[in-house]
């Protein structure tokens, strides 16, 4: 059995300029062979970066998302901020949504609720990021808050064809320490159920994220009940990318 429908999601944050265009040559490439025909692969550059990137992979089958939105689809007096309906009309297809960083920064379930929706008005697909602290996990609270996140995050929402759950637990994300493969598996297991019961929808998505790299990637890959993967640091070497592609596809 391949593992070659699964999604790679490169999520830079804020690193990049505009001469981090030339790294992408390697990866247009490699995105062409065979192999790789069903496999997803998605680049969330910053803003600065979403058309840039959108003009030079433009040829290839790799899409481009945005890491954030604001929550009204229509223009306003939001300084600093870009809507759903911006991000579209760059050419992008994804943004991420509910990351971790921005829950730090004070966005919250409700926020996160309508940007989601003004996302999937705006036809994107949303990867929508769920995960506990290590406070949480020390209190077995893991369930408990997927369940609170991902309920909430999806009030109201019918369809679920545009949403990509990524399970990201903050006490992993840039610390080098992973979920052991047991209780990963029982998580990822865990929220398809806690979804199947919400939409009776069977074949939602979940991408695992948090220090996956070139090193415990086939460790992680073994795991049947992830379909992709949300990568931060790792991906903004391309050579590191392909290499974690590589060793889950094969
Ligand atoms: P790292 O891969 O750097 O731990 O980041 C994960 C992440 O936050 C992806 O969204």
């Amino acid at each position: 059995m391949t593992n070659n429908n699964m999604y790679f999601i490169a999520n830079w944050k804020m690193y990049g300029n505009l001469s981090s265009i030339t790294t992408l040559k390697s990866i247009k490439i490699f995105s062409k062979t065979r192999k790789l025909k069903k496999t997803k692969i998605i680049y969330c550059p910053p803003y600065t970066l979403l058309r840039p990137f959108v003009d030079t992979l433009k040829s290839s089958t790799i899409k481009v998302g945005a890491q954030n939105c604001h929550h009204q689809t229509d223009f306003g007096s939001f300084t600093g901020s870009i809507n759903a309906k911006m991000i579209k009309s760059l050419g992008c297809s994804y943004v991420i949504l509910g990351h971790s960083e921005n829950r730090r920064e004070g966005e919250n379930d409700k926020i996160i609720n309508l940007k989601i929706k003004s996302a999937i008005k705006e036809n994107l697909k949303v990867i929508f990021c769920v995960g506990e602290t290590l406070k949480e996990k020390r209190k077995n609270k893991t369930k408990i808050v997927l369940k609170k996140q991902i309920l909430n995050g999806l009030k109201n929402i019918s369809k679920f064809n545009n949403i990509i759950i990524a399970y990201e637990p903050v006490w992993s994300i840039g610390s080098g320490k992973i979920p052991a493969s047991k209780d990963l598996d029982n998580i990822v297991i865990f929220v398809k159920s806690l979804l199947r019961k919400r939409s009776r929808l069977k074949n939602i998505k979940i991408l695992y994220g948090g220090s996956v790299n070139t090193k415990n990637i086939k460790e992680l890959s073994k795991i049947r009940s992830i379909n992709g993967f949300l990568i931060g640091g790792a991906s903004q070497k391309t050579k590191n990318f392909i290499d974690i592609i590589k060793k889950t596809i094969n």
